[in-house]
């Protein structure tokens, strides 16, 4: 069988959040890329994830073209509440941090704008490729895969492993040369979508004594809610009834009396983790978005942090390829895990704070002196001004570094 080359600039493996933007921004600057994506169209547009965006992707997305619809059906959030045991504190963003607010807009909606501009653009696109492999990536990276019983191998000067936790990328890079941190939570986040009115304008996260849940939104009509459970439970001892039962118990009381609720159009049980990969490149291959780190969902920082990365990375190839600056992407590692650590430590602090630890011990203290501690830490930062805006400043997300 014969095999097709193809040669590009970057080589983009995976086309979720990360690969698309990471594609669109490269375009913009004159840069060629390809991107190949192990599963179909239409698999890669249904999966649902979560949605909300941190002003720094928000503008990456007009840089990048596709802020249209994002724009008209998107809702800008000045804020969210904290219910601890039934009270609730607002922390009011655009207060409390000069101005800025966060964007609500489904993670499912960006990729499904990003992947048809990227069609009417008419850029190259693999869809479901087997057998993905990177090789000489040091010196002159390959990517070679199979489709519809045809091989095709890539050449090009880059290569940006945007294919997730799970993807080819991360373990291309030989392991005495990484360095994987890693902790996974004792629970997991139960998720269920409803065409049905939010409960409130703007997202509540709720610690209770049941354990934590969120209720959250994608639009006027449609719901996104969550209940933490424990890491083992399946799904489907989980019926409607039962989650808004639960949900209930554990919203503020005005709040569950007011809860419409309706049949689900998804529910699943989605685990919770850190993880980081240092470093997050390996010669001419660059680990981005959720191949690189993983954050557990409490923060709202999955898609954003993939977005720094996507940012510098996109900063630093424009520089190589219009500005002459040969060595600028070898700086990547080091700018991207410097926000990358940030996003982590907020992330495991909300997830600490909120959640109910089911065990004997947790980080090394009994359950119950832990609990107490959380709950006296997070009555302390909501108790006054200054420690609501330190939580305020990291959920709207920090200041992308400036690339000199
Ligand atoms: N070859 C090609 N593509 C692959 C491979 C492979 N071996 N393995 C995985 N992929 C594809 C997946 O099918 C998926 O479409 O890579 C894509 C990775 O997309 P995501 O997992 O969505 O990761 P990313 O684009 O980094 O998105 C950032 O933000 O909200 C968080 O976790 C959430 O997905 C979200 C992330
Ligand atoms: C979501 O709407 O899916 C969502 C919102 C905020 C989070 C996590 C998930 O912190």
């Amino acid at each position: 069988m014969t095999t097709q080359t193809h040669h590009t600039q970057v080589a983009i493996i995976g086309a979720g959040p990360s690969g698309l933007l990471l594609g669109h921004l490269l375009d913009q600057a004159g840069i060629s890329n390809i991107i190949v994506e192990r599963a179909d169209r239409d698999y890669v547009l249904a999966r649902i994830r979560a949605g909300i965006l941190e002003q720094g992707f928000v503008d990456l997305v007009k840089q990048a073209g596709v802020h249209h619809r994002m724009e008209k059906e998107g809702k800008v959030h000045h804020g969210f509440d904290i219910a601890l045991y039934g009270q609730r504190t607002r922390i009011d963003l655009t207060r409390l941090t000069d101005g800025q607010s966060v964007m609500c807009y489904g993670q499912t909606e960006i990729t499904r704008d990003m992947t048809e501009a990227r069609e009417q653009k008419g850029l190259p696109t693999f869809y479901t490729c087997h057998d993905v492999a990177l090789s000489d990536v040091q010196a002159s990276p390959v990517v070679t895969f199979e489709q519809n019983g045809q091989q095709h191998r890539i050449t090009c000067d880059y290569v940006a492993g945007c294919d997730g936790f799970h993807g080819v990328s991360r373990r291309t890079i030989p392991e005495h040369k990484r360095t994987e941190h890693e902790r996974v939570y004792p629970f997991g986040w139960l998720g269920l979508l409803s065409d049905t009115p939010p409960v409130a304008d703007e997202l509540i996260y709720c610690k209770t004594h049941r354990g934590f849940a969120l209720a959250s939104m994608r639009s006027d009509t449609r719901s996104r809610y969550y209940l933490q459970v424990p890491v083992t439970d399946d799904v489907k001892n989980w019926s409607d009834d039962a989650f808004w039962d639960e949900l209930k118990k554990r919203l503020p009381e005005d709040l569950a009396q007011q809860l419409v609720t309706g049949p689900s159009i998804e529910k699943s049980i989605a685990p919770l983790r850190s993880f980081v990969c240092e470093p997050m490149q390996y010669g001419k291959l660059f680990l981005v978005g959720d191949a690189a780190h993983i954050v557990p969902p409490t923060g709202a920082k999955g898609l954003n942090l993939a977005a720094s990365d996507v940012s510098t990375l996109y900063q630093l190839l424009d520089r190589h390829y219009n500005r002459q600056d040969k060595d600028a992407p070898y700086r990547y590692s080091e700018i991207a895990l410097r926000r990358v650590w940030h996003a982590e430590r907020f992330s495991w602090w909300m997830s600490n704070m909120l959640h109910d630890f089911d065990q004997t011990q947790v980080n090394g203290m009994e359950k119950l002196t832990f609990d107490r501690f959380m709950q006296s830490e997070l009555d302390f930062y909501l108790s006054h001004e200054e420690g609501q805006k330190v939580i305020a400043r990291q959920y709207v997300g920090l200041p992308y570094e400036a690339i000199d």
